[in-house]
């Protein structure tokens, strides 16, 4: 069997699989209502909050077009802190529907810097919303939310927070980081196949959602809420995903949360560990180094398409490979939701292979 090394969508456990060949039943009535319920509480858990979370069918770009729509209205000032491909989308995302983007872009590989994010505060005090990449999924970059958080505040703004490849790997107490809008996605760690975006939704960004006018139907959060109240959603949902996510929080939480973040950690530090041991550089700034994807150089003459099809091909590993500028210039190893040392393991012993064969010199 192929294993998928990509940084999401995540390879599935057999039973969350499973679930989704569950027949259907009425989205309407008191059974679907006790899983929507019973999922929605677990969440709650997992993202260590008592703020109002939602089931929203559609991807992770889906929740973060949400995050925007339900807050903001056009001609708002936000300031869009982005570290790569995931932080600048979430900003075009706030263009498209009208918002005045302040960009405060910083290095690929490199996690913003919180001075800065201090200066661009008192430079514009009209900024109404900070946009911001817990885990920048394009470089492999964790950014410091707690200190983001902390400056953000500090200036009364409201905070966004594109968490869809950290949820459930990294730690992320939405409410003691006072996040207001978290979103995350089903197809990372999360061990569920594609199709569900989760958000929590704050007090302060229920206050701003009653002043908000971009234009939003699919997505608005109050048709969410009064349809919560029932057990249910205002659309048809992903039922099937959302009968695979009751069955991977079950194991997610029998495994629990710092169980999960101390595997998460030990794993991300083994493919660090074993990267630099085959003489390839680490593309992301070691200090912010992400615990769910590791983002690697090349040097020493590697073909890194070369590397990656060989792997594909003949090994059946699938690895990711570098989004935009970072075309062949870097790849990604995934390591979110069902995985274990042993996964590392057999994609470096892979690699002790193929690299000499994709050019690289040792
Ligand atoms: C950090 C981050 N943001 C946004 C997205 C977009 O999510 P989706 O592809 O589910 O729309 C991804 C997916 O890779 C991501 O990793």
């Amino acid at each position: 069997m192929e294993q998928l090394r990509i940084p999401g969508p995540t390879p599935c456990p057999d039973e969350v699989l499973q679930a989704m060949t569950k027949q259907m039943i009425n989205h309407r009535g008191p059974e679907f209502g006790q899983i929507v319920n019973d999922v929605t509480d677990e969440l709650k858990q997992l993202f260590q909050t008592k703020n109002d979370l939602f089931l929203l069918t559609g991807s992770g770009t889906g929740g973060l077009e949400a995050a925007i729509v339900n807050t903001l209205s056009p001609g708002d000032k936000v300031l869009s802190v982005a570290i790569g491909v995931f932080g600048e989308r979430f900003a075009a995302i706030a263009q498209q529907f009208g918002a005045e983007v302040i960009p405060l872009n910083f290095e690929w590989g490199k996690a913003a810097d919180i001075d800065s994010i201090r200066k661009a505060l008192e430079s514009e005090p009209k900024i109404k919303a900070v946009l911001v990449t817990h885990n920048e999924t394009s470089t492999g970059v964790t950014n410091d939310l707690a200190q983001i958080s902390a400056v953000v505040k500090q200036f009364n703004k409201l905070l966004l927070v594109d968490a869809i490849s950290s949820l459930s790997s990294i730690d992320l107490p939405v409410d003691e980081w006072r996040c207001d809008v978290v979103v995350t996605g089903s197809q990372k760690g999360w061990m569920v196949p594609p199709g569900l975006a989760m958000v929590s939704v704050s007090e302060d960004a229920w206050r701003a959602h009653a002043e908000a006018k971009m234009p939003r139907f699919y997505w608005d959060f109050t048709g969410a809420k009064n349809y919560l109240e029932k057990g249910q959603t205002p659309w048809t949902p992903g039922m099937s995903t959302i009968f695979a996510l009751a069955t991977s929080l079950k194991m997610i939480l029998e495994e629990g949360l710092a169980s999960i973040f101390a595997r998460h950690a030990r794993v991300a530090k083994a493919a660090r560990g074993s990267v630099k041991s085959l003489g390839l550089p680490l593309f992301a700034d070691e200090k912010h180094a992400s615990n769910t994807v590791t983002s690697v150089g090349a040097s020493n003459g590697l073909d890194i398409k070369k590397m990656l099809r060989i792997m594909r091909e003949e090994h059946q590993i699938v690895l990711g490979g570098g989004q935009r500028s970072l075309d062949g210039k870097i790849f990604r190893i995934g390591h979110m939701g069902w995985v274990n040392e042993g996964d590392i393991e057999l994609v470096i012993s892979n690699l002790k292979v193929v690299l000499p064969q994709a050019g690289f010199r040792s």
